[in-house]
């Protein structure tokens, strides 16, 4: 799948936008090309462990979106925050749909995912760093997560039944005209080239909190992830 690897070179004409994607996509290689990730777009992935995944979403998004509802008055990450994007009540209605109504008595973040939390939450007093982390989760969502959609869907007979709500962003018309507008606003934000740099360094720390996170799903469900 041509996932866009070829732009990696930064030149300096690039919008930020266009910087931040090209500083980050090796990064985004590692996410894409993990081999949970893996076993999941080729349908060798247990449901049980796409439950696990969408458990530790949960812990990571209720933060995100904490954080960002104290933020949502920011010149900066206010730029980027948009009641389209939450997806707590999505994620809620997933769990429900793959571990019950009592949910919130079987799942625990795992390590990772608390210190990718914990991370988040440090965010509170640092809009740059919160763009930093809702860029790397979001657009991610908005573009992957399509295919994740699809493929879970499929794999464990869910569409129409929850259990990918997640993934479908029903407020947000078109999504690839969304990514566009979310683009232009990154490129807009009123913040100067170091506090810029801090956002780039700041999404490599995200999606390596990612790949942290992605690594002990792959070690507690291993099936399906060898080949
Ligand atoms: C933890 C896993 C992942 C994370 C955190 C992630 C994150 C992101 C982010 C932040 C972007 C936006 C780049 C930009 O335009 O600035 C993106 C784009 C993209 N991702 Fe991922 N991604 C992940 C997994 C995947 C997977 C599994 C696929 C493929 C099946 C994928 C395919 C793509 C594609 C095609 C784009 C480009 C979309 C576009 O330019 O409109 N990603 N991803």
């Amino acid at each position: 799948m041509d996932t866009g690897r070829q732009c990696t070179a930064q030149k300096a004409s690039d919008s930020f936008a266009e910087q931040v994607k090209a500083a980050t996509w090796n990064a985004h290689g590692d996410a894409e090309q993990h081999g949970f990730i893996r076993a999941l777009l080729a349908g060798r992935l247990p449901r049980e462990g796409y439950a696990a995944m969408v458990a530790q979403h949960y812990f990571a998004y209720v933060a995100l979106e904490e954080v960002g509802r104290g933020l949502a008055d920011d010149p900066v990450a206010g730029a980027v925050i948009h009641p389209g994007l939450l997806r707590v009540p999505a994620l809620e209605r997933d769990l429900t749909v793959l571990y019950g109504p009592d949910w919130p008595d079987r799942i625990v973040p795992s390590p990772p995912t608390r210190t990718y939390v914990a991370r988040i939450r440090q965010m509170a007093d640092d809009p740059g760093g919160y763009v930093a982390h809702h860029y790397t989760r979001y657009l991610g969502d908005l573009s992957g997560g399509q295919f994740i959609r699809t493929i879970a869907a499929r794999a464990y007979g869910l569409d129409g039944s929850g259990g990918v709500d997640f993934y479908v962003f029903d407020q947000l018309k078109s999504l690839p005209k969304f990514k566009e507008e979310y683009r232009s606003r990154l490129d807009r934000l009123p913040l100067n080239e170091s506090a810029r740099r801090r956002i780039i360094r700041e999404a490599h720390l995200a999606y390596q909190l990612n790949v942290e996170v992605l690594d002990d799903l792959g070690r507690t469900h291993r099936a399906g992830l060898a080949a």
